[in-house]
């Protein structure tokens, strides 16, 4: 399939894959809106992956990633490390193969990933993840246009994200802008990640191992390669094939306490044995990184209690982050 998917019953019909137009809510009023956005978390309960059509992130922008994306990890080593998430205290940079853990009963993850988020000014030095938001975004001297290209995709996706998080409180049955005074100080961090491939008799290795994201959600660009497996809440396996120009959805850790379990975060392992590499871009998204995650207002059933403590947001990604990142490659 090469062309854009123009529909939801198109992408249905083709691939079975569960697609969800953002166009058709965005211009629907009323009862239909709501309809459109309670159809989300339908598809959200039943297969715990969206693709995401009618987004408004322009083609051309989704291209210039990858092709930047190859120009920087394309080259050398060396250069690369000059600007090593290990240099620093701090989260971005470029993040070389096996220095990441995503799955401990794996030999780590052979992907390499660059890094760069959202700095939000006046973090409270207190929170777990305050290191890795005030240090400063580390960038390649070698590859032309590469920083506003990032900086520009991050706003853009951020717009999409903010979206999703009011289609997510409309389609529960709250106001659509229950998120908006919770958004403006979010951990935001677009990760570029290129995979090699594997052997095909080695069924040991991952590209990144099994997880889930402990954000409100992740917002994926893939190109065609594949290799991207998910586990609906019903754990079945899927392939998460590539649909060309859309952005994939994938429930975070912070949906499930948002909504007392209803949504469950979904995990996902990449293997790449197509004998190419595999390159995506993903924007990880949370709400205000010093406020708690309660439950939001008409989740909880009478009688119903929070099944999970109100945990500050950046306490709780930065104790994930140093779960699964080590110091040092992992020997193979
Ligand atoms: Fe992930």
């Amino acid at each position: 399939m090469n062309q854009i998917v123009q529909s939801e019953q198109a992408a249905d019909d083709e691939l079975g894959l569960p697609v969800f137009d953002l166009a058709v809510w965005r211009l629907a009023k009323g009862e239909a809106k709501r309809a459109h956005a309670h159809r989300f978390i339908k598809l959200c309960q039943r297969h715990g992956f969206l693709y995401i059509i009618g987004h408004g992130v322009p083609d051309v922008l989704i291209s210039g990633l990858f092709e930047m994306s190859k120009r920087f990890f394309n080259q050398d080593m060396a250069e690369k490390q000059r600007i090593s998430f290990l240099q620093t205290g701090g989260n971005g940079g470029y993040i070389p193969p096996k220095s990441e853990v995503t799955d401990q009963t794996t030999k780590g993850d052979l992907k390499e990933s660059f890094a760069a988020g959202h700095r939000i000014p006046d973090v409270n030095p207190a929170l777990a993840i305050a290191e890795k938001l005030t240090t400063p975004n580390q960038w390649p001297q070698k590859v032309p246009g590469f920083r506003p290209m990032v900086e520009g995709t991050i706003d853009t996706f951020r717009g999409v994200a903010r979206e999703l998080l009011a289609v997510t409180a409309e389609g529960l049955g709250g106001p659509a802008d229950f998120f908006d005074d919770k958004v403006s100080r979010p951990i935001a961090t677009l990760r570029l990640n290129r995979y090699p491939t594997q052997d095909p008799s080695d069924d040991t290795g991952v590209g990144i191992g099994l997880h889930t994201d402990s954000e409100c959600m992740s917002l994926l660009v893939q190109d065609d390669v594949g290799g991207l497996q998910v586990v609906s809440p019903g754990g079945l396996w899927r392939d998460a094939t590539p649909l060309p120009g859309a952005l994939l959805f994938i429930i975070g850790e912070q949906l499930t306490r948002w909504t007392n379990g209803m949504l469950k975060p979904t995990p996902h392992r990449v293997i790449n044995k197509a004998g190419r590499e595999r390159y995506s871009g993903n924007l990880f998204f949370t709400t205000d990184v010093d406020a708690p995650v309660g439950v939001i207002g008409g989740i909880l059933k009478p009688g119903e209690k929070p099944r999970y403590p109100a945990e500050l947001v950046g306490d709780y990604v930065g104790r994930r982050i140093k779960e699964v990142q080590v110091r040092d490659t992992v020997a193979a």
